[in-house]
Parts: C-alpha cells; structure tokens; sequence
C-alpha cells in the first residue's frame, strides 16, 4: 500500500492508499463514523461505515481521541462536498498512540492560553497553513537569488560591536569579553559583497525591543543581501523584483493556505512592478495632508507608515531619510547631506516597513567622523574601516525582515503567528 501525503491525495483518486497523522476530529451517528486526519499537509475526513468494515475496526476507531495519532488506509473518492475535495473510503485504521484529553479543543480559546500551548497551537489548521507559507516565502527567496548570481554567505550571530544601534543590544559573555547577538548581518555582508560580488544572508537576528507591538520580535529571520557596484536605485529596483517573485510564487503554490486564512488575494495579485518612490519630505506632505501634526527630522511610527502606505496600494518605497535618524553607515545624498541614500520599503495595508536598506558610505574620512560622532569604539570597526581603504566602491544593500513579509502576505494582525516560536517581551516560554 502505497504511503501518501494528504495533499497529494488528488492524484490517487481510485486507488487505495494510507496517510500517516493525527485524529483533528471525529463525528459519528452510530452507523456511521467521520474520521477527520490532518498529517501537515491537510486534512482529509476518512468514511467508515459500520456495516462495511469489520466489528473491531470500527470498535478501535471509537477509541480514537482528538490528536491521535494512526495511520489510515482506504480508497480515494473525488468528493466535491468534502475539505480539499477528496475523502477516503476507511478499510483499516492503524492506532499508534491515543493521546490524553487535548487542551485545544475546537472552541474558541484565548491568545494567551494559546501562547503557553504554542507547540500544540502550531498543529491546527490556520497556524500550519501560515508555516507552509512562510517556507514557501524562504525557499523563493533563496530561489530569487540564486537566479541572479548571488553567492550565499552566512554571516556570524555573535559580533564584538553594533550595527543598528546600542539601545537593543543583546549583550553575552564571551569568555570574559563581551559580545552580542546579531542586529544585522549588514557589516559582514559589506565584506564578503567586496569579496564575491553579490552576496546574501539570511538568519536569525535579535533585538531586545523594549515594546510591545504587533510588528516587532526580540529574535526575527532577515534575508540580507549586498551588492557592489550597486547604487540606491539599482538596490530598489532588485528589491521590488524580489517582492513580486516572492509574492508570485506564494499565489502559484499556497493557494489553499491562502483560503485556510481567508487571505483577500486580488490585494496581492494587484502588486506590480514598478512601486511607487516617495522621498521622505514627500511622505511628510502626505501626513500633514492627512491632519497629522508631523514635524520633518522625526521618525515614523507605525500609525505614520499607515497612513504613508494606504495612500498607494502597492507597497512604497520611501528614500533620502534625515540622516540624523538613520543608522551610521548610511551615504548622505550628494545633493543635500541634510539626508541620506537610504530607501525603506512600507507595505499595503497597513503592514508597516518590511525592508530597510540604501546605500553605504564608501568614503574612509566620512565612516570614521560617522563613528565617532555615533560614539562607536572605532578599534571594533578597524576591519570595517578596512573595507573603505582597500578598493573601495559604491555598494548597496538592504535586509528584508521574513515576519513581517509573512504578515502582510498571510494578512495576520499579529506578527506572533508567522514564526513557529515567536520571542516577545518577557516571553520565552515555550
Ligand atoms: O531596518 P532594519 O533595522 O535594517 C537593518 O538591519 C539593515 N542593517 C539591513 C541591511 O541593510 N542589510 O531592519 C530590516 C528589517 C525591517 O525593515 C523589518 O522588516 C525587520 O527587519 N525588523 C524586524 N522584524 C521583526 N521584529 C523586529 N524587532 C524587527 N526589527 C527590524
Ligand atoms: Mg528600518
């Protein structure tokens, strides 16, 4: 008997075949019993009818309790009433394990009390259906590059200095000395961009955010990606490639968790290339036009980023920040220094900057003076100091922040879904 994923089931109609899972649910009339499986790939309800099988097999099936695990084998029906349009007809149940009373039932429970049990939570429908997205948006991420030459260089986790700023630094020991956990591959990739051209990274990255918000993780995946020779309209015009790859290929292959979720997709199907380009002191036209009491030099927040993006409905990007609220590293504008090369991505619909990025100092005199005025030990960044005495040119790069991404296309309120054990303030556990 051949062994089938539940998702592959519409190409056995006909045939006998066994899924390997776990019992979601099960409903019976007394003649007649409804054995819904799930194995991770979907759901699928299994038919057994008292007067077509054998007394024990039947008896063994009304032992089964929800998260069950069995194996069931059974002849494949087109079913157009059914879940996934395909049931089986049960012949034989095989009990691995029956599970002790579940705490997930299928009623409704609280965010919290599903947070504490987020290794189970993780089992039902909506949360699989987000995980496979997520899996399919870092596998057409690492496909995107892959197709356009770029060399995968890992970048280090732990660093001896910072790269976005001192506040959210994850401090540890590193035997006597300090050392933190990665803000950003960013500083790595600059050297190995210098070393192979176009280069990406992609890992987990830590910040210890101080507030609580729906967008923001103390430990989040970033793609980062560098390139020489690029300038900031060559770095948004690779990223908005990127975005509508990423977004073509979950359309194509994630139909059905798209449905699970109830995501609107004629809003993901409306993005296309070109995105819009706003500078920051048009974005600030847009919010004092909108009522708001914005004062140019200030940072965004996220009310400000929504009012920004609901303007277009395709994700924006917004470029030349006042240098003074941007990171170190970033070049200033040769026509006006007052702000720099830097362009940040904003979402539709509300879902707030998905990628930050721009174009990097190249000029040793200016980096130094930038460390210094942002009080950064310059001994930690003689090697990065080193990148600009050694064949320096232009090079651009950006990080695009995988929770967020998977956010706005799976449309969660919430980013503590999009990653299987999301870590928030003063949450660890599980
Ligand atoms: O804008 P950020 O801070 O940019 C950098 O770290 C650059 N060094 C990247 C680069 O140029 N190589 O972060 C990039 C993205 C943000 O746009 C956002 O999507 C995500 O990372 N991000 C977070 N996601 C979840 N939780 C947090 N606390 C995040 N902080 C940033
Ligand atoms: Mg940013």
């Amino acid at each position: 008997m051949e062994t089938v994923l539940i998702k592959n089931l519409g190409d056995h109609v006909g045939q006998q075949v066994t899924i390997q899972g776990w019992l979601y649910n099960r409903r019976s009339s007394g003649k007649i019993q409804f054995l819904i499986v799930r194995d991770g790939s979907g759901l699928v309800q299994g038919v057994m009818v008292k007067k077509e099988v054998a007394p024990e097999l039947y008896e063994a099936a009304q032992t089964l309790t929800q998260e069950s695990a069995l194996k069931l084998t059974g002849l494949v029906r087109a079913e157009e009433r059914a879940l996934g349009g395909f049931e089986m007809q049960v012949t034989g149940v095989e009990v691995i394990a029956i599970a002790e009373e579940y705490p997930i039932t299928h009623k409704e429970h609280g965010v919290d009390f599903l947070a504490e049990r987020r290794h189970l939570w993780i089992r039902t429908p909506r949360q699989v259906a987000i995980l496979r997205i997520r899996s399919e948006i870092e596998h057409a991420l690492r496909e995107f590059f892959y197709q356009h030459d770029f060399v995968l260089a890992d970048a280090p986790i732990i660093t001896p200095a910072a790269c976005e700023g001192t506040t959210n630094l994850f401090e540890l020991d590193y035997h006597g000395d300090k050392g933190y956990l990665s803000q950003s591959g960013q500083l790595y990739n600059e050297a190995t961009a210098l070393a192979l051209g176009r280069i990406y990274c992609f890992g987990p990255t830590f910040r210890a955010e101080k507030s609580k918000t729906r967008r923001h993780l103390l430990e989040f995946w970033m793609i980062e990606a560098e390139m020489a020779y690029f300038d900031v309209d060559d770095n948004m015009k690779l990223q908005e490639e990127m975005v509508c790859f990423v977004i073509q290929r979950v359309l194509h292959k994630c139909a059905n968790e798209l449905r699970t979720l109830g995501r609107d997709v004629a809003k993901l199907e409306a993005v296309k290339l070109p995105f819009p380009r706003i500078s920051y002191t048009e974005a600030v036209e847009i919010l004092k036009q909108a009522g708001e009491e914005f004062v140019w030099g200030d940072d965004f927040g996220a009310p400000h980023e929504t009012i920004i993006s609901n303007h277009f409905n395709a994700p924006v990007f917004v470029h030349r920040y006042p240098t003074a609220i941007k990171a170190f590293y970033m070049k200033p504008d040769p026509q006006d220094p007052t702000v720099v090369l830097g362009a940040d991505l904003l979402a539709p619909e509300g879902y707030g900057e998905i990628i930050g990025g721009g174009q990097r100092i190249d000029d040793l005199n200016l980096l130094k003076q930038r460390i210094a005025e942002h009080k950064l030990p310059e001994d930690a960044f003689e090697w990065y100091l080193d990148l600009r005495r050694y064949g320096s040119v232009p090079h651009s790069g950006f990080g695009l922040g995988l929770e967020r991404t998977v956010a706005w296309l799976c449309g969660l309120d919430h980013i503590r879904e999009t990653i299987p054990f999301p870590r928030m303030l003063h949450k660890m556990y599980p």
